[in-house]
């Protein structure tokens, strides 16, 4: 009797220890990585923290670019049930810094020496008023075409070197009856192809005076209708079914051998290595012709929210410092596509791709080249984000010819602002 009574108080007890650690170590994370190479890398990150007694709950919400994981998450606070860790890109960092929402993570950054380590391009969206706010996971850009290497090897095409000969190589993939150009019509990825194509057309100058400056002159210029024009001219090139398709299953059809080429960020490179493909072997990764030399970046980060319990703080603290760590950094990169976050992580782990996606981050932030993704919120606070999508999806779609488009585009700026 006494030996049950012994056994039965030890089960409890531990019980309660378990259930008080778990409690104690849980953080809740809202995320948009649901395709399957966003799902792969998100393992790599819940397995880091598992492995250190984190626990996670999943909060997922789908759609790429994370516009529907925005929705949910403002829902979410106004019902004053705000996530702990949330997945979140650029100036959506600092609106909700600048409401007070955000946890400080300034302990965990000094201990960690995150000021010597983190880019200054990343920091201007991590910190607040000089406080860390929130923890870079990843670099991402977005200028990046993906091509199916057995296609281009069958029509005898070269990797373009410039845009006129890119248009030619779509051309000819169309001539074979193929799908010349995979895309997905949703805004966000119209906006994404947008900024490969405007820095073609104009070079990082021209980029920055429209896009972060919102220089109207810039913004209604011969050389916006030329990337409006560029943008028709990928129209001409993408499949009947393009509307309302996923960016994943648009990497589906270049993996398929279905259409040859993708412009998307790299995280398409997840998709590519979720199927085995192998770079320079069964897919090649360039920069959209014309915009070489220049990048335009995202960084994920995982805001944390104010949270009251001491326990909470500490998950949310050990959560960011995992995130941080250099080998933690690497781990997931790879398998994300993305680059590191930070300046000292080796790149022996990388494959080619990542190896130039990380020489080319490094270049671009050297030589003053380095510019945030218009599409993925790194130009410019959400409502003139959107309403860039607006103009360049309606364009996109035929609702305006580049003409139209532009002083749609001057216009919808500026009221945006
Ligand atoms: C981006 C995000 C990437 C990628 C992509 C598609 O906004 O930065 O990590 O997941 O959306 O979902």
């Amino acid at each position: 009797m006494r030996r049950t009574i012994g056994k039965t108080m030890a089960v409890c007890a531990a019980l309660m220890a378990t259930t008080s650690m778990a409690q104690a170590e849980d953080v809740e994370v809202l995320h948009w990585w649901t395709s399957g190479g966003e799902a792969a890398a998100l393992q790599v990150l819940k397995k880091d923290l598992a492995d250190q007694n984190i626990g996670w709950v999943d909060m997922p919400v789908a759609g790429g670019g994370g516009e529907a994981a925005m929705t949910t998450l403002r829902a979410r606070v106004t019902a004053g049930d705000a996530p702990t860790a949330v997945q979140m890109l650029g100036f959506d960092i600092l609106d909700w810094a600048d409401q007070k929402a955000l946890a400080n993570l300034d302990d965990v950054a000094k201990q960690e020496g995150w000021d010597a380590v983190v880019p200054k391009a990343l920091q201007k969206f991590s910190k607040h008023g000089g406080h860390w706010v929130s923890a870079p996971v990843n670099v991402h850009s977005t200028n990046w075409v993906w091509a199916n290497k057995a296609i281009l090897d069958e029509l005898g095409i070269k990797q373009p070197a410039n845009w006129d000969e890119f248009v030619a190589a779509m051309q000819a993939v169309k001539k074979s009856g193929r799908t010349a150009l995979a895309h997905g019509g949703q805004a966000w990825q119209d906006a994404t192809m947008f900024d490969g194509v405007v820095l073609s057309v104009g070079g990082v100058d021209f980029y920055r005076k429209a896009f972060v400056d919102l220089d109207p002159a810039t913004l209604g210029s011969e050389k916006m209708n030329e990337a409006f024009e560029r943008m028709a001219t990928l129209r001409s090139f993408v499949d009947d079914n393009f509307s309302g398709r996923d960016w994943n299953l648009a990497s589906a059809m270049v993996i398929n051998g279905d259409a040859a080429f993708q412009i998307m960020g790299d995280w398409a490179k997840g998709e590519f290595l979720k199927a085995e493909k192998v770079p320079g072997k069964d897919f090649l990764c360039f920069r959209v012709p014309g915009s070489e030399g220049t990048v335009s970046f995202n960084s994920d980060q995982f805001a944390m929210f104010s949270v009251s319990k001491d326990s909470a703080k500490a998950a949310q603290g050990a959560m960011a410092k995992a995130i941080m760590s250099p080998t933690f950094q690497s781990a997931f990169n790879v398998v994300k596509g993305s680059v590191p976050a930070r300046t000292d992580v080796p790149n022996d782990a990388f494959d080619a791709c990542g190896k130039q996606g990380m020489a080319d981050l490094a270049a671009a932030s050297k030589s003053g080249t380095l510019v945030g993704s218009i599409a993925h919120g790194h130009a410019n606070r959400a409502a003139v984000k959107n309403a860039i999508y607006d103009v360049v999806t309606a364009h996109f779609n035929g609702e305006y010819d580049s003409k139209a488009a532009v002083e749609e585009l001057v216009n919808a700026v500026e009221a945006a602002q």
